[in-house]
């Protein structure tokens, strides 16, 4: 049965913890949903992970669209959410609306993700008025990366850990159906997790919140160019992927690839006809 905000809603409520990883591709969103997760991220980490920039800024709405179509292809029953990019909602309410209608008209998203509090709470009432869920995203929120000065722990003064407070009230109230919390002390998430009607998912917050995301290729080890304390290794992937190139390109040089069962056929007569 396909997911929806309401899986959400519910899962909330029955205390079952939610389940969310990102996909950037028809194959992997096939596989991750196969295996039951309840929701898909299209992120704007495709920026890092498929596109090789060194951050999410450069990412376009035409990225997001490509990639949150082909992931929604392979998405049979997970929640698809593709991650507005950049400058696509921070600008106006007017550009918010169009291009999240553009994410889910063109990307067959289910839901969308922004980054940002009370700043963007009039955008998040848009979209959601205009009949498309949001999920909000505090935290660290890596299109502000330049604003923060790098990748680094939020919340963890007082005055910052009550703006985060009061920004998680904000989102709510504007309409988001879930909020993701990015790098946060797992004990101030587990206090806004409690505060908060709508779910919280975590990344790097601890255990206490009410589902958990991660990179596809971190978890796998696929991705090398960092990795962030919170993340688990379920598999070395990449060594599996790095071992199978090194074999293929043995086989080829020393001829024991292509064999015989790899090979079609033509009639001899018709060969010894063209010598
Ligand atoms: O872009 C992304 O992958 C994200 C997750 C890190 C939550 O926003």
């Amino acid at each position: 049965m396909k997911k929806t905000v309401l899986t959400f809603a519910e899962a909330k409520e029955q205390g079952e913890k939610l389940t969310m990883l990102t996909a950037y591709d028809y194959s992997t969103a096939k596989l991750i949903d196969g295996a039951g997760i309840d929701a898909i991220l299209v992120g704007d980490s495709l920026g890092n992970v498929m596109l090789g920039y060194e951050d999410t800024l450069s990412v376009t709405v035409e990225d997001m669209i490509h990639h949150g179509a082909a992931v929604s292809r392979g998405a049979k029953e997970a929640l698809v959410v593709i991650d507005m990019p950049f400058m696509s909602y921070q600008t106006s309410v007017y550009d918010a609306v169009v291009n999240a209608g553009r994410l889910m008209k063109e990307g067959r998203a289910g839901a969308v993700k922004l980054e940002g509090g009370r700043a963007v709470c009039p955008q998040i009432k848009a979209i959601t008025d205009a009949g498309i869920p949001v999920m909000a995203h505090l935290g660290l929120t890596p299109q502000s990366i330049n604003a923060f000065g790098g990748f680094k722990v939020q919340g963890k003064t007082e005055a910052a850990a009550k703006k985060l407070v009061e920004d998680a009230m904000a989102v709510q109230e504007a309409g988001a159906f879930a909020l993701t919390l990015e790098c946060v002390p797992d004990k101030l998430a587990r206090l806004i997790t409690s505060k908060l009607a709508i779910p919280t998912i975590g990344i790097g917050a601890g255990n206490g919140c009410d589902g958990q995301v991660l990179v596809y290729a971190d978890m796998l080890g696929m991705f090398s160019d960092f990795t962030p304390k919170f993340v688990r290794r379920f598999a070395e992937t990449g060594q599996v992927m790095t071992d199978a190139f090194k074999a293929y390109i043995a086989a080829v040089k020393d001829g024991s690839y292509p064999e015989e069962k790899h090979t079609y056929k033509i009639d001899d007569d018709v060969i010894e006809k063209l010598y």
